[in-house]
């Protein structure tokens, strides 16, 4: 069961108090260590799927000086460059400086949003080739959310694969909903457009929780499991691209996999085969 709220007209034209203010819209509970939620969007903000920005929420106090300075994070954006609004998925942990106070955020609140928005999970760090594989663990699918909402990424590639691999089955949510969306919105199929749809597969998996895929990704591929499940040759540097955003261990591990397959990783600067990203985790 997740928990939905939604914004009336009155709390989001409340005027802001923060600077760089934005007020929450929405807010879904997955599990007790994930939540998403949305915000409303600066006019001027300008982006490109899979990059982040730096969002917070003001500090407590100073004893001493009585200021207050604000506690900033970098989140992964994880909405499309064309929606009217700003969605982000989180962690909560519990003795987290941020997220400890983030999980109880509600509509109509507001959050602080630096509108300067950077990253290397983006299309421009790659060189062009047949398929993209999307890699992200636990809140790393957030970057993918947005690039699998992005017509460029079907334009670009014949196939494109995301695989997530969370600890438990709930953790799943969000990605899986978000797959479920994209193929049943109206809107998501005229943009993208179904043929393009097609080529999208989603590859969940578990680790401590039994699924109907169980195992960490990188054992996977190892195993050639991964690649015998969706009928695919495994990786190589003429036709695969990749992006990987996850934790950090998780992201070493794949990166000695990718370049094990030969391919070579890019920034916005040298566009290469691949592009890694970590996961915020607090
Ligand atoms: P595991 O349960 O075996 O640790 P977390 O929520 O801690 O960020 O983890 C998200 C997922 O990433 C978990 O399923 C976890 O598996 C997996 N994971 C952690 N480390 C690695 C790694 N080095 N390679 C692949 N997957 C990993």
């Amino acid at each position: 069961m997740t928990e939905q709220a939604t914004v009336n007209k009155e709390t989001a034209t409340k005027v802001p108090t923060l600077p760089d203010a934005q007020t929450v819209t929405a807010v879904q509970h997955y599990t007790d260590r994930l939540f998403s939620f949305r915000v409303t969007r600066p006019a001027s903000l300008r982006f490109r799927s899979g990059e982040f920005v730096m969002i917070g929420l003001m500090g407590d106090p100073d004893p001493k000086t009585g200021k207050q300075k604000p506690l900033m994070r970098a989140y992964s954006i994880a909405s499309p460059s064309w929606d009217d609004e700003l969605e982000f998925f989180s962690i909560k942990v519990q003795d987290g400086p941020l997220t400890s106070r983030l999980q109880h955020i509600q509509v109509g609140d507001e959050i602080i949003l630096r509108p300067k928005p950077v990253g290397t999970l983006v299309h421009d760090a790659l060189l062009p080739g047949k398929r993209i594989w999307f890699f992200a663990t636990g809140t790393g699918f957030a970057p993918f959310a947005s690039l699998l909402r992005d017509p460029q990424t079907y334009e670009d590639y014949d196939e494109v694969i995301i695989t997530h691999t969370c600890r438990e089955v709930g953790e799943l949510q969000y990605g899986a909903d978000l797959i479920e969306s994209i193929k049943a919105d109206e809107l998501l199929n005229e943009l993208i457009g179904e043929d393009n749809l097609r080529k999208l597969r989603y590859y969940p998996t578990t680790t401590r929780e039994e699924s109907p895929k169980m195992g960490r990704i990188t054992d996977l591929m190892r195993s050639g499991d991964v690649f015998a499940d969706l009928g695919v040759s495994p990786m190589s540097p003429e036709t695969d691209r990749a992006m990987v955003c996850g934790n950090l261990a998780f992201n070493l591990e794949i990166k000695d996999l990718l370049e094990g397959y030969g391919l070579e990783e890019g920034a916005n600067s040298k566009p290469a085969q691949y592009v890694v990203e970590k996961a915020f985790l607090d």
